[in-house]
C-alpha cells in the first residue's frame, strides 16, 4: 500500500456508519446497505459544501475501461485528485489485457501497485471475476447490469433539490424512470429502494428491467416501506412523481438495434407534455450522453425542471465519498 500522508486523519473525518465499507467491493448497488447508502449521501454532501475534507494520502486508483466514457472517467480522476491521491488509465487496448492476459493474472498483479480499481465493462461476471481475484476494492463503473456510482448521484441530486440536502427526506417521494430497464434503471430501483424512495420504471412491453433485479429491489423497497413498479404507460408512470428520469434507449453494446429500438420507443420522449403530468416540483433527471428529440427533448432538457448538469456534476462528490468509505 502506498501513502505519505497520514490514513489516520481520513479515517478520523470519516463518519462512523461509513466504516463498514472500508477494503469493500461495489459491484452492485444492493451491496450497500440501506445506512450505507444514505451515509455515503450524507458525506457527498458535505464534501460538495465542504463541511467535511478527506486526505487518502496519495493513494492510487487503476481504471479499467472497455467502453467509452466521459464523466465517470474524469469524475473519478479529479475526485481522486481532490483526496489526495491519482488515478492510473488502464485502458485494456494499451495494457496486456487487450492481448487477451487473463482476468486472473491482471487482478492479482493490479493489486500489488494499485489501492483500487474502477472497471467498466459488459458484462458483470467479468467485472465478479475481477473482484474475486484482486485483494483492493473493486468499483462498478458501469456493466451492462448495473451502474451503482450513477445513482448515488442521482438520489445526491434529488436530496439537495427536494429534501434540503437530508436523503432521509427523499422517503416516499417517487422516482420515474421513462425507457430501457437497463444498467441505469436496474441501479435506481436498487438504491431507491433502499432509500425510501417509490421507483417507478415506464417503459415499453418488451422493454422491462431485468426480473431478478427487479425481485431484489422489491423486497429491499418492501423493507423499506416503499415500492418498485413497472408500468406500462408513460402518462401513468409520470403522473405526481418528484423526479423523472431517462437514458438512451441503446446503450453501449446495442448498436446494432438502434433503429428498431427508435420504433419500439415511439411515444416515451420525456417532454414538456410529461412533466406537466408530474408533481409541480418535480425535477428532470438523465445520467448523459442525452440524443435530444429521441428520449428527451430538448425543452426538458434545458427547461427550468431540469438539473441534469447538477447531477453531472454529482458524480465527483458521490465517488469522492465512495472512494474515501472504501479506502480509508
Ligand atoms: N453517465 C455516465 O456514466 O457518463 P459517461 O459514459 O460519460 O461516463
Ligand atoms: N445505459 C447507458 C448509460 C451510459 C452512461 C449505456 O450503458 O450506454
Amino acid at each position: 500500500m502506498s501513502g505519505a500522508a497520514s490514513p489516520a486523519a481520513a479515517r478520523a473525518a470519516l463518519p462512523s456508519a461509513l466504516q463498514s465499507l472500508r477494503g469493500r467491493d461495489l459491484l452492485s448497488s444492493a451491496d450497500l446497505s440501506a445506512a450505507e447508502t444514505t451515509a455515503l449521501l450524507q458525506l457527498a454532501a458535505d464534501l460538495k459544501t465542504g463541511q467535511r475534507r478527506i486526505d487518502l494520502g496519495g493513494r492510487v486508483l487503476g481504471l479499467i475501461f472497455s467502453k467509452a466514457s466521459t464523466r465517470t472517467r474524469v469524475s473519478f480522476t479529479v475526485a481522486m485528485a481532490r483526496l489526495g491521491g491519482q488515478t492510473i488509465d488502464l485502458n485494456p487496448q494499451v495494457s496486456q489485457v487487450g492481448r487477451g492476459e487473463p482476468v486472473a493474472d491482471t487482478a492479482r498483479v493490479l493489486s500489488r501497485y494499485v489501492d483500487a480499481l474502477a472497471i467498466r465493462t459488459f458484462g458483470q461476471q467479468e467485472l465478479a471475476d475481477y473482484a474475486h481475484w484482486a485483494s483492493i476494492p473493486v468499483i462498478n463503473a458501469l456493466t451492462d447490469l448495473e451502474h451503482p456510482c450513477q445513482a448515488l448521484a442521482d438520489y445526491q441530486t434529488m436530496a439537495e433539490t427536494l429534501g434540503g440536502n437530508d436523503p432521509a427526506a427523499l422517503r416516499g417521494l417517487t422516482l420515474t424512470y421513462l425507457g430501457d430497464g437497463n444498467n441505469v434503471a436496474h441501479s435506481l430501483m436498487l438504491t431507491g429502494a433502499q432509500l425510501g424512495v417509490n421507483v417507478r420504471i415506464g417503459c415499453p412491453e418488451g422493454y422491462a428491467p431485468d426480473a431478478a433485479v427487479l425481485r431484489r429491489s422489491q423486497q429491499l423497497a418492501a423493507e423499506q416501506g416503499c415500492h418498485v413498479t413497472v408500468l406500462h404507460e408513460p402518462l401513468a408512470a409520470v403522473r405526481g412523481a418528484h423526479a423523472l428520469y431517462t437514458d438512451v434507449w441503446a446503450s453501449m453494446g446495442q448498436e446494432d438495434e438502434k433503429n428498431e429500438r427508435e420504433r419500439a420507443f415511439a411515444g416515451w420522449c420525456l417532454n414538456e407534455e410529461l412533466i406537466a403530468e408530474a408533481d409541480s416540483r418535480a425535477i428532470v433527471l438523465h445520467c448523459l450522453p442525452a440524443y435530444r428529440g429521441l428520449e428527451i427533448s430538448a425543452g426538458a432538457m434545458e427547461g427550468p425542471s431540469s438539473r441534469i448538469f447538477d447531477q453531472a456534476e454529482n458524480r465527483l462528490h458521490a465517488q469522492q465519498a465512495l472512494l474515501a468509505a472504501l479506502l480509508a
